[in-house]
């Protein structure tokens, strides 16, 4: 062999053993969780929640990207349950997000197993029991994804990190709540709101040190506005997106939402009031906490700060999230599938228009979209989809625009292909 065989084949020992080095395997996360029914005081009378071991909310999950989770859930309850996780994106090797008709209730006194990978989508998240109406008793919790070292984030690493589970709350049993919605009523109004499944919690910090807080809307059907007396918020995350870092005195969060932001300690040591209300309602339920500066010797004093002026001011809202922009230069899970940044100049393959409504069907209240109120089938979409079972489901139901046509029931599927390129506008026809 000559010597430039012998660096050749250097080379190719040097260039195989990186390859080895680059294909580690990411790090595994084992968790077991067993749901339960437990009684706790939320609102200060006894009543049933739904706990993950034992807590409630359920374990905060905190992850790194890339970090694989493997998770088993002993189901005790008497009733089939399933758990969807927030910002676990469907993709091949990670479809097991929990979503009905992909993923199946897992039946009572059983267990299943869920896989997936935190990737890419650092940022605020939940996962909440999406069946039954459980997340009315609890079973929901934080999931926050975290930055691997080498990734960068747009603001310099705080200094501690709250979760906020913030929610309206009923003193009814699920079950009961369940029967009223099964017989076609709304729902009456909510009983409080709850932080983090208390009426009263404390979080404390250092003067002149900034904190993230992580606030999510784990409710079932208020929108809730939130502020901290004498301190603004600093947006830097919202879902998974890190943003333009506007300054805000109140945010609202809608019903499932999650967003982060900075609050800097920057006033004289004395406690302060943490606020949240609910929007849009005729009567708004307040909950608060305090945000403890650890060297203050006083506690909060009111009045606890204002809500925005019009409660039904649905503008305000609009407006404010008009103002939430993406920071294009910082990382983000990008590109697209199409390997484009350029969202604004692919060629649609489809456009649809969703509405949705809150017909009556049958003589009871159902919600729409584009007049179809969705029905699961037995079959699970997902089986039914791979055995090529036919009268499952049907991909003709939903039109590509809402029209004002009576609502009827069905269990529709919206095709795509791979890689098909969708734009999609929604319009809230009943706001409340
Ligand atoms: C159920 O849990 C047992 C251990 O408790 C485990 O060995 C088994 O794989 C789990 N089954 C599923 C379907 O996840
Ligand atoms: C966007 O992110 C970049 C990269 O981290 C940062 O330098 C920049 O200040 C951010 N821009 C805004 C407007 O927040």
């Amino acid at each position: 062999m000559g010597s430039t065989g012998l660096l050749h084949l250097i080379c190719l020992v040097i260039a195989l053993v990186s390859v080895s080095l680059v294909q580690a395997e990411d790090a595994y996360k084992y968790f077991t969780w067993t749901v339960t029914y437990g009684t706790l005081y939320p609102l200060a009378s006894p009543q049933q929640v739904i706990l993950i071991n034992g807590q409630f909310p359920g374990p905060r999950l905190d992850l790194v990207t890339n970090e694989n989770v493997i998770l088993n859930l002993i189901n005790k309850l008497d009733e089939p349950f399933l758990l969807t996780w927030n910002g676990i994106k469907q993709r091949k090797n990670s479809w097991q997000d929990g979503v009905l008709g992909t993923n199946c209730p897992i039946p009572p006194n059983s267990n299943y197993t869920y896989k997936f990978q935190a990737k890419d989508q650092i940022g605020t998240y939940t996962y909440f029991p999406s069946t039954q109406l459980h997340k009315a008793a609890g079973g929901f919790g934080a999931l926050n994804v975290y930055h691997r070292s080498v990734i960068p984030i747009p603001y310099p690493n705080p200094d501690g990190d709250f979760t906020l589970l913030v929610g309206d709350w009923y003193k009814t049993n699920h079950k009961t709540l369940r029967q009223t919605l099964d017989s076609g009523k709304s729902l009456a109004f909510p009983d409080g709101l709850l932080i983090n499944g208390q009426a009263h919690s404390t979080f404390t910090g250092n003067q002149g040190k900034t904190y993230m807080f992580r606030i999510s809307n784990v409710g079932l059907s208020t929108s809730i506005n939130f502020r901290i007396q004498g301190h603004t918020l600093k947006l830097v995350e919202v879902e998974g997106s890190h943003t333009v870092q506007n300054l805000y005195d109140s945010l609202d969060v809608h019903v499932g939402q999650s967003v982060a932001v900075l609050v800097t300690l920057n006033q004289p040591p004395k406690d302060c009031y943490i606020v949240a209300s609910t929007r849009f309602t005729e009567t708004p339920l307040t909950t608060t906490a305090v945000l403890h500066y650890a060297n203050s010797f006083s506690s909060a004093l009111g009045p606890v700060p204002a809500p925005p002026v019009d409660k039904y001011d649905f503008d305000w809202s609009m407006k404010q999230a008009r103002t939430y922009r993406w920071n294009l230069t910082a990382n983000a899970a990008r590109p697209n599938p199409q390997g484009s940044f350029h969202y604004g100049k692919i060629t649609p393959t489809k456009v649809i228009k969703l509405a949705n409504s809150a017909p009556l069907i049958n003589g009871k209240l159902r919600y729409a979209v584009n007049s179809v109120s969705y029905v699961n089938p037995d079959t699970p979409l997902k089986l039914a989809d791979y055995f090529n079972i036919p009268g499952v489901f049907s991909v003709n139901l939903l039109q590509n625009s809402p029209s004002n046509g009576p609502g009827y029931i069905g269990t529709s599927v919206l095709q795509t292909s791979l890689h098909d390129f969708i734009e999609s506008w929604f319009r809230p026809v009943d706001r409340c």
